[in-house]
């Protein structure tokens, strides 16, 4: 079977963040199209654009109240049209963000099953009746708070494992299901690559409903192991697969977060419903598996090594992954990982770029991401944008944190770190729109955009650019198998690549310090210093080395 997808380049688009064309501060499809000279150049070959569906944007387009229509702050359909031939004609295919898991509260669906409770549409939710009084079940939602919202006042609820304004469509319900596969090849048949498939381990739920143990001062328990990767999810995903993708041969990305190893076949082993996944194991490693922002976990550069191996290792064994090192959900890269911001510099920058870019599975760089966009650390609760940000920061104040604490948690973690608006140039609004944008700009975007690093040499877009180009040069980088490099100080992160062609190598410097290592010789092919000393990394060095 011709993987295609293997070959790709994913550049991930928040379209609300990254080229406004019509002056109303939010970023729109036209902007796309109109940077779509820049992304050849930098040389991707695949756009995930995040959701542009119609939405009232309670969590910014991944609550849809029509599957079949754009949002207007993004522009029309024909605007979509426009850009998947544009940038097809550039080689660049799109895929959509696909969000199943549920629907906003302004579908027609839940409207209709909100005020008709004998119509068809009720059970195309999940909606129970009060127990002893109280919710169906004491389950904590992911944005915080009861997964369960009562229906005015009588006595039912409807689940949400997500916000209030996102209900959860009950997959348990043949017809529902029908209708989503009829949306899915509806879009497929437009010509679109493919989707990442959104929060798809949760479509299954415990049919039990029965409570958990309690594990928060809100008398909630974290509804993940009742609502996310349930015995006999695989029967959805094996009629989804037969139904919709295998019909198009397009390319599924799937996010799933809290998968273990053993489980991965499901998702993307030889029968299963994708064409890769991102993992998440290797990814959330400062927080606690609930996903709580204030668990704060320490680590080490060790630590993480371990986590990112462990994930070639498994993946490896069983199918192919989406590499990443941030998206729409995470925090800055560089903040997540080189913790000091003194260290912030294009060196540490170079050396995450090669290390999560070598990794054996399909790369996805994140708007930003290419030009060393960094954090920020917002003053108050009140500039935050981000629905998951506001229910942790309220969480952590319910556990007993204060509030400059709540921030603090919030501020390392918050998902409006990574939405901030594109820095294109040093004009005002860096050049992602002539007006005040819909969330607060980065300040330091006279230094860190687009256009002082274009032609400037070295510059982290200029290092890119050259992994991109060396990928789809050396079929090594695409098809090696990964190897772990032993026998490494504890700072550094090195493997391989292997196939019958031949060995790459990447070695990658964590520390601030230089460090001895072994001697690994070879014609060096990319690299973040001028030199390469045997024996020797420099401080946050990267380099590639073909043996
Ligand atoms: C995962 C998405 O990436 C995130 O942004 C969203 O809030 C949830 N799923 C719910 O759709």
């Amino acid at each position: 079977m011709n993987e295609w997808w293997k070959n790709e380049v994913a550049y991930q688009i928040y379209p609300r963040s990254f080229k406004d064309t019509n002056h109303d501060g939010i970023g729109d499809i036209k902007g796309i199209t109109e940077k779509l000279d820049y992304l050849e150049n930098l040389g991707v070959t695949l756009l995930w654009l995040c959701p542009i569906y119609k939405s009232p944007m309670d969590d910014n387009g991944y609550d849809i109240s029509d599957y079949y229509d754009i949002n207007p702050e993004f522009g029309t359909m024909q605007d979509l049209e426009e850009l998947i031939q544009e940038a097809k004609k550039k080689n660049i295919k799109i895929i959509m963000d696909l969000v199943i898991n549920h629907t906003s509260d302004e579908h027609p669906w839940f409207k209709e099953a909100m005020t008709n409770p004998h119509s068809p549409y009720r059970d195309y939710y999940i909606f129970k009746s009060a127990k002893n009084g109280k919710a169906p079940t004491n389950w904590r939602s992911v944005f915080g708070g009861s997964v369960w919202e009562k229906v005015g006042d009588t006595e039912d609820y409807y689940f949400h494992a997500f916000s209030k304004r996102q209900p959860d469509l009950n997959w348990e319900n043949p017809q529902m299901r029908q209708d989503l596969y009829k949306m899915i090849n509806w879009w497929l048949e437009k010509g679109i690559a493919g989707f990442r498939v959104d929060a798809i381990n949760f479509i299954k739920k415990d049919q039990r409903y029965q409570d958990g143990a309690v594990d928060g001062a809100d008398g909630l328990s974290a509804c993940f192991a009742f609502s996310r990767n349930q015995p006999g999810i695989e029967k959805f995903f094996e009629e989804m697969k037969r139904e919709t993708f295998a019909k198009h041969h397009c390319m599924t990305v799937a996010e799933a977060v809290g998968v273990n190893y053993p489980d991965l076949g499901i998702f993307i082993g030889d029968q299963g419903c994708f064409s890769m996944m991102f993992d998440f194991n290797y990814s959330n490693f400062d927080i606690g598996e609930d996903e709580e922002w204030f668990k704060r976990k320490t680590w080490s550069p060790k630590d993480y090594r371990e986590l990112l191996f462990t994930s070639q290792r498994e993946i490896q064994k069983i199918g192919w992954v989406a590499s990443f090192l941030e998206n729409h959900d995470q925090p800055r890269s560089i903040d997540k990982l080189i913790v000091n911001k003194e260290d912030h510099n294009y060196y540490s920058k170079t050396m995450l770029a090669g290390m999560f870019f070598h990794l054996r599975g399909t790369p996805f760089i994140y708007q930003g991401q290419e030009i060393g966009m960094v954090n920020f650390t917002r003053q108050s609760i009140d500039e935050f944008n981000d629905i998951g940000s506001i229910g942790q920061y309220q969480r952590a104040i319910e556990e007993g944190y204060s509030k400059e604490e709540a921030l603090h948690f919030v501020n390392l973690r918050s998902r409006d770190n990574t939405r901030t608006p594109m820095h294109w140039d040093d004009s005002e609004y860096a050049g992602f729109s002539d007006t005040e944008p819909w969330i607060k700009m980065m300040d330091n975007y006279k230094e860190i955009n687009v256009a002082n690093q274009l032609s400037k040499e070295p510059s982290v877009f200029q290092f890119y650019k050259k992994m991109i180009a060396l990928r789809k040069a050396e079929p090594i980088l695409v098809e090696g198998d990964f190897e772990e490099l032993s026998e490494m100080p504890d700072d550094v992160i090195a493997y391989s690549r292997v196939s019958a062609e031949g060995t790459i190598s990447c070695l990658c410097n964590f520390s601030r310090n230089s460090i001895k290592i072994r001697n690994i010789e070879g014609i060096v092919l990319l690299n973040n210093y001028p030199e390469y000393q045997l024996g020797e990394l420099k401080p946050f060095q990267f380099v590639m080395i073909k043996q």
